[in-house]
């Protein structure tokens, strides 16, 4: 068994944790304080080909595997988890879908547009009532013949305000239930289509989420993905990729932290020495640094196996669940490592507790991961 990276993966992580260290760490504090979202950023990500990457490159895309992904998804959590949001549901969710499951035409029209960064993308599943239970769709599709008419409510979408493409799942016969689900392509700018207020949220304040509203939207019938009846199993097979690159982005929030109170431990006096020197500071550390590794490894695992061909749905819950929960214990602990400071925004470990809130939420919460792993786990 390897556990070591290759010349190329190192290549690509530096890349990453070069940028986001440069482009992301000047004005994160003032992102997240005024929930504006990172334009500029992203613009140079698309540039930097963090947008497509593992598209391939006839589509614009990078043609880079799962474990070149994480890595970078990774370092850009560690600084600005805002952008690492963005980049996870343009590549693992729309990006992914796109091109595993669209037409050679929609690749052509959006898939190339979407992994170069010229265009953004969002993912629409969770409803008002629609959340957990994704199967209970409310916004509906109904045949037109040609084309198919759009109504509904979408709620908490990532890159609700900013993305030009929107896939959106929609009922187009309540009678078969989840087999009567299906996948659009959806433009912004489409009459009908409105996009909400935005939410204030506590973390990822500057990522942009909305609810969107389709009044009467006309979607032509070559912008349904894939199969009549097919959208329910798109988007459950694209969210167990996109699970992955939440854990990724778990992983990085986590280690952001850890790496932020290892530095102030071995600054911060108290009693006479570095706190470091203290076990009540020192153990922490330790903690938090084994968790890290011990999600790292659930989170490599999931992304080799989607490399490999593999069944990911359960490593990739697995990665969430257990990643997602390590972001939230070390985050907690380097605000109390940093004590008084940990409380104030220009120390950073404030915002990283609240952004890694969501990655216990979002692409399916903490129990959701739960029934995938537990049904994975009973199956035969
Ligand atoms: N791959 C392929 N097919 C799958 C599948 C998968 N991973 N998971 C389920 N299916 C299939 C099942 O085989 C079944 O098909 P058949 O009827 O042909 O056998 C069908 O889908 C229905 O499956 P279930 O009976 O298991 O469905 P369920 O109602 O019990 O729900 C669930 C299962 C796992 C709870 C699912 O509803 C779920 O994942 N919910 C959470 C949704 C979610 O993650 N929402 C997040 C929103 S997106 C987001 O957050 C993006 C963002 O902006 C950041």
């Amino acid at each position: 068994m390897d556990f070591s990276l290759s010349e190329e993966h190192l290549m690509i992580r530096d890349a990453a944790r070069d940028f986001a260290r440069t482009e992301l760490l000047p004005g994160v504090i003032e992102r997240d304080n005024q929930q504006k979202f990172p334009a500029e950023q992203v613009k140079k990500m698309g540039e930097l080909g963090f947008l497509g990457m593992m598209v391939d490159p006839k589509y614009g895309g990078g043609g880079m595997d799962t474990v070149s992904y994480v890595l970078v998804m990774e370092e850009l959590s560690k600084i600005d988890a805002s952008c690492s949001v963005i980049v996870s549901v343009n590549n693992s969710l729309v990006c992914y879908g796109l091109e595993k499951f669209g037409t050679e035409e929609q690749k052509q029209k959006y898939l190339t547009k979407l992994a170069t960064g010229e265009k953004l993308g969002a993912f629409c599943l969770s409803e008002p009532e629609a959340g957990s239970d994704a199967t209970s769709q409310r916004t509906t599709a109904i045949d037109k013949g040609d084309h198919y008419v759009l109504n509904g409510t979408k709620n908490w979408i990532t890159n609700g305000g900013s993305a030009d493409f929107y896939l959106v799942i929609a009922q187009t016969d309540k009678e078969k239930k989840h087999k009567g689900i299906n996948a659009f392509i959806v433009e912004k700018g489409w009459e009908g289509f409105e996009v909400g207020p935005k939410e204030d949220k506590l973390g990822i304040r500057g990522s942009d989420t909305h609810s969107l509203i389709f009044n009467d939207v006309k979607v032509p019938k070559e912008n349904r993905i894939g199969e009549d009846g097919f959208g329910f199993k798109f988007a459950m097979k694209t969210l167990s990729g996109g699970r992955i690159g939440i854990a990724s982005q778990a992983l990085g929030i986590a280690s952001g932290a850890y790496g932020l109170a290892r530095e102030y431990s071995k600054v911060r006096k108290a009693f006479g020495t570095e706190i470091c020197n203290h076990q009540a500071i020192a153990f922490k550390l330790a903690d938090m640094h084994t968790s890290i590794e011990a999600a790292r490894h659930l989170v490599m695992k999931a992304a080799w196996d989607k490399d490999q061909g593999n069944n990911y749905d359960m490593s990739g819950a697995m990665a969430k669940l257990y990643a997602s929960q390590v972001a939230m214990d070390v985050t907690v602990e380097a605000v109390q490592v940093h004590g008084g400071n940990g409380y104030v925004k220009e120390y950073h470990v404030e915002r990283l507790m609240r952004d890694a809130k969501i990655t216990q939420i979002y692409e399916g919460t903490s129990e959701i991961q739960k029934i995938v792993i537990s049904r994975g786990l009973l199956r035969d």
